[in-house]
């Protein structure tokens, strides 16, 4: 296939464009804006692959995202491009709201134009926060942050082009990711690259908030499952095989990275935090996706990862980071 991949110079998008390059022999183009979170670093592999192309664009630019589709040939469109992390959401919504409506519409009508599939990619958020059992692809959609909300208007925007111009669209829904390339804004990096710094660990509230974890490359490809073999007009949830509560996480890579407990620091919760994800995978599973790595292995290996590749942390925490992390947590990166 020929692929137009929206938001592939991210963490997850870029591991989907690794595998679908190198172990399914697709052509992959990268649509991405580079915004603070996506960096060309995390395609350096790719870079002279034949079959991949990058294109520095933003998805709610219609001659950006036209001129990506007839450069790649694309014959699908798979959109990961968004804004990602919950806190940044909370503090500033506009980009939010921009990239998942105003982006997501653009990327719909182009695909819509050229008659092409296409893929979005989301999350367990829409459905909010479940204390017992387990959401499926029926749990009403409850988000909670701005980041979920929009994202939850872009699903619904996106299902209406089903239903309306009868577009062959999908939607896979992700829990929790991990592993290399991801920015260290979010809980696992953020603890490793701190533990591994001698810095202080910051768990939000009590740290009894549960995550159902699902390594990147499973999500990866869950998501090139559903391209290949789902039903047009479905939603797919690709949960993880594990759920762990936060502080748990947070101790195990304190023993991961040889660091210790007494850098643990209880700060203020989150507002509007989710207390616990968990999503069924049932309906994926049924088409054959199962996920190949359970957290406690997939965790020590991406400890490692952060340990030996330096090389790709440094240029974040002297750069924008810095700045980010003074505001999100009113104290100095290293403090
Ligand atoms: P990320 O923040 O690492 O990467 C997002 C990428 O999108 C970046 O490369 C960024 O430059 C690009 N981007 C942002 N706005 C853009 C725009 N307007 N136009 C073009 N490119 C733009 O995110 P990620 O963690 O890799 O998440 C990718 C997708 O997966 C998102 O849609 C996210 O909602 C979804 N998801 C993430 C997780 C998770 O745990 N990280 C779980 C489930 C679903
Ligand atoms: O569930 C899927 C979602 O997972 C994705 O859609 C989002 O893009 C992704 O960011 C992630 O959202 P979370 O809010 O769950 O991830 P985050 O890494 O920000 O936080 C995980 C948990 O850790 C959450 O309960 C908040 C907590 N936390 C996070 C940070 C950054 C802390 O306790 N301290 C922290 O410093």
């Amino acid at each position: 296939m020929r692929l137009l991949v929206c938001g592939g110079a991210g963490f997850i998008g870029s591991t989907f464009a690794r595998q679908r390059l190198l172990e399914h022999g697709d052509q992959v183009t990268v649509l991405d804006k580079l915004t603070y979170a996506g960096r060309e670093e995390n395609l350096a592999d790719l870079a002279g692959e034949a079959g991949f192309g990058f294109i520095r664009g933003a998805i709610e630019d219609p001659e950006a995202v036209v001129g990506a589709l007839t450069a790649a040939r694309a014959e699908a469109i798979v959109n990961f491009a968004a804004e990602t992390h919950v806190d940044r959401s909370i503090a500033e919504p506009d980009a939010f709201v921009k990239t998942h409506a105003l982006g997501t519409y653009v990327l719909l009508e182009a695909a819509r134009e050229h008659e092409l599939p296409y893929l979005q990619v989301s999350t367990d958020e829409v459905y909010g926060s479940i204390e017992e059992g387990t959401f499926t692809e029926e749990s009403p959609l409850r988000p909670s942050s701005p980041y979920s909300a929009t994202k939850t208007g872009a699903d619904l925007l996106v299902q209406s082009y089903f239903h309306t111009y009868g577009l062959p669209v999908l939607i896979c829904r992700g829990s929790n990711n991990y592993g290399p390339y991801q920015y260290p804004e979010k809980l696992i990096p953020l603890m490793v690259l701190n533990a591994l710094h001698g810095d202080r660990l910051p768990v939000y509230g009590d740290g009894m908030q549960v995550r159902n974890w699902i390594h990147a490359t499973d999500f990866a490809r869950a998501i090139g499952h559903v391209l290949e073999h789902g039903v047009p007009g479905e939603v797919y949830n690709a949960g993880g095989p594990d759920e762990e509560a936060n502080i748990a996480v947070v101790r195990r890579i304190i023993e991961l990275a040889g660091a210790s407990e007494s850098q643990i620091e209880h700060v203020t919760d989150r507002p509007g935090h989710d207390r616990r994800y968990s999503l069924s995978s049932a309906k994926v599973r049924a088409l054959g996706w199962e996920p190949r790595v359970r957290f406690e292995e997939g965790l020590a290996e991406t400890v490692a990862w952060y340990r030996d590749n330096a090389w790709w942390w440094e240029p974040i925490r002297s750069g924008e980071y810095r700045d980010y992390y003074a505001r999100q947590y009113g104290r100095a990166l290293g403090g």
